[in-house]
């Protein structure tokens, strides 16, 4: 079946080969072993390796990733979905560089023109008037930022968050994280906080499969063109019920959503749901927070943010991942208004606005609009998400085929009647497998049996091409 897709694959061999080459560098070092031993001895349990042979990675280049043998993998996951623009890349290594020879840290109280230079090239990127930067240093930080800056500008505490949502792993965002797989038994960080249904088009109560927000461009697509699921309305009468039985009356702080949940395996939500639910919030007293944290900086190809694709302008967006490629980087925006509640009190970080970070990011920035990254997003996601979805129509165990742009999901099931998630022995065959012809894939969604696809924006079709040749590969190895 694949001798038609690969049709790129000899150009491919032949880049990929000259790249190779180019950048494999020597390893040295402790070798696997040595480094198991040291990682078992002084590093946290929880940090555990996630292939059953662990990869000892030496160093990158683009989308390319070396172990320590000098094996070269594809990487389409991106360190997690944070290397945007490409392992090391050039321009952005030459930026901090600069910038590391001339000033590493100052804090915010001195003048910093790299912090006040990046937050108004950051903010040219939002409509409307979210134009207010706050740089913190990860994900959960920002997140927990855009709590704080929820409650204390309403004055209301409670707060809305999705089943089978990541918003991170700090003391405050673990409460608006919604799933038992990051729970831990401790009191109090539920605080104010409900997780609402998820309204999840192909493991959600409802249906509504073929009306995603943005579906992918195939015969799948129908329902809400024709205005006849109902899937939307009825998660948002659920999300009504909340207010009605549970927040004081008009006292909403406010509602947090990831634009296509990362963690969760790459979740879309019903068309139109996240428009009802902001304008929800808002009447009732609350501000809507889009975390963009796996989906913004133009990974999804149509935009730019995943908020566009749901047509809302949010009152707090929070940003971490692909904002530094890998740079220790995250932000948070939002409205004047909003952002005056923070000087009642003093609000201080040490290293957020830090020299380095702005350079990092501000090149990142640059690099997306210079070498067309979005657009390569939706053309090569595009590409990728229709050569797996030919995938799926040959394998009973390929279930779902999901995604917008460089965001994808593969959910493997038993079979595609009933949906159940394929046993964690045989996905885990499968992605092992995928490991062994050179390609790197996520894998994550409650049930952990979905493939995440999350490359470097630079990835080509020839890339594309390889990688899903490699995953037919794999399925038929383990059987299927
Ligand atoms: C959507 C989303 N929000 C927040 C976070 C937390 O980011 P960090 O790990 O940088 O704290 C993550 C991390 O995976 C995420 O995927």
């Amino acid at each position: 079946m694949f001798a038609q897709i690969c049709k790129h694959s000899r150009l491919f061999n032949k880049r990929f080969l000259s790249i190779r080459a180019y950048s494999s560098r020597q390893y040295v070092g402790p070798n696997l072993e040595k480094v198991k031993v040291l990682q078992k001895n002084h590093v946290a349990p929880c940090h555990k390796p996630i292939y059953q042979e662990p990869l000892l990675i030496n160093s990158g280049k683009m989308q390319y990733l070396y172990d320590a043998n000098g094996k070269c993998y594809l990487d389409c996951f991106g360190g997690i979905v944070t290397v945007s623009v490409g392992h090391c890349h050039p321009y952005v290594v030459e930026a901090v560089e600069n910038q590391l020879r001339k000033l590493w840290h100052t804090t915010v109280i001195y003048m910093n023109p790299s912090l006040s230079l990046y937050s108004q090239k950051l903010s040219r990127k939002f409509p409307g008037d979210l134009n207010v930067v706050y740089l913190v240093n990860s994900g959960s930080e920002a997140n927990d930022l855009a709590l704080l800056l929820a409650r204390l500008s309403t004055g209301n505490y409670e707060m809305i968050s999705l089943q089978n949502c990541y918003h991170g792993m700090s003391y405050g965002t673990m409460g608006l994280t919604s799933s038992s797989n990051w729970r831990f038994p401790i009191p109090s960080v539920n605080s104010g906080i409900h997780h609402a249904k998820n309204p999840d088009p192909f493991n959600g109560r409802h249906g509504g499969r073929f009306c995603r927000t943005s579906p992918i461009q195939t015969n799948r697509n129908c329902g809400c063109i024709t205005g006849e699921c109902k899937a939307t309305d009825i998660y948002f009468e659920e999300l009504k019920d909340i207010f009605k039985y549970s927040i004081p009356k008009g006292k909403c702080a406010g509602m947090i959503a990831e634009s296509i949940q990362g963690v969760g395996g790459t979740v879309q939500f019903t068309k139109g749901y996240i428009k009802k639910a902001s304008e929800l919030v808002r009447n009732n007293g609350g501000v809507f927070i889009s975390d963009e944290v796996q989906t913004g900086f133009g990974r999804l190809g149509d935009t730019f943010w995943g908020f566009e694709s749901h047509e809302i302008v949010p009152d707090i967006v929070t940003m971490a991942k692909g904002i530094g490629n890998g740079f220790p980087l995250a932000a948070v925006i939002t409205t004047p208004k909003i952002a005056e509640c923070l000087t009642q009190a003093s609000h201080f970080n040490t290293y957020g606005g830090n020299p380095l970070a702005c350079a990092a990011g501000l090149a990142v920035l640059e690099v997306i609009e210079k070498e067309g990254l979005q657009q390569n997003s939706k053309e090569v996601g595009t590409y990728f998400l229709k050569s797996l979805e030919q995938l799926r129509s040959v394998y009973e165990v390929v279930g779902d085929v999901r995604g917008q742009g460089l965001m994808i999901g593969v959910e493997f099931v038993e079979s595609k009647e009933s949906r159940t998630p394929l046993a964690k022995e045989k996905f885990q065959q499968i992605w092992n497998r995928t490991k062994d012809y050179g390609v790197l894939f996520g894998c994550g969604g409650f049930s952990g049996n979905v493939l995440r696809i999350k490359p470097p924006m630079c990835i080509s079709k020839e890339n594309v091409d390889h990688a899903v040749d490699a995953l037919d590969k794999s399925i038929k190895d383990a059987g299927f």
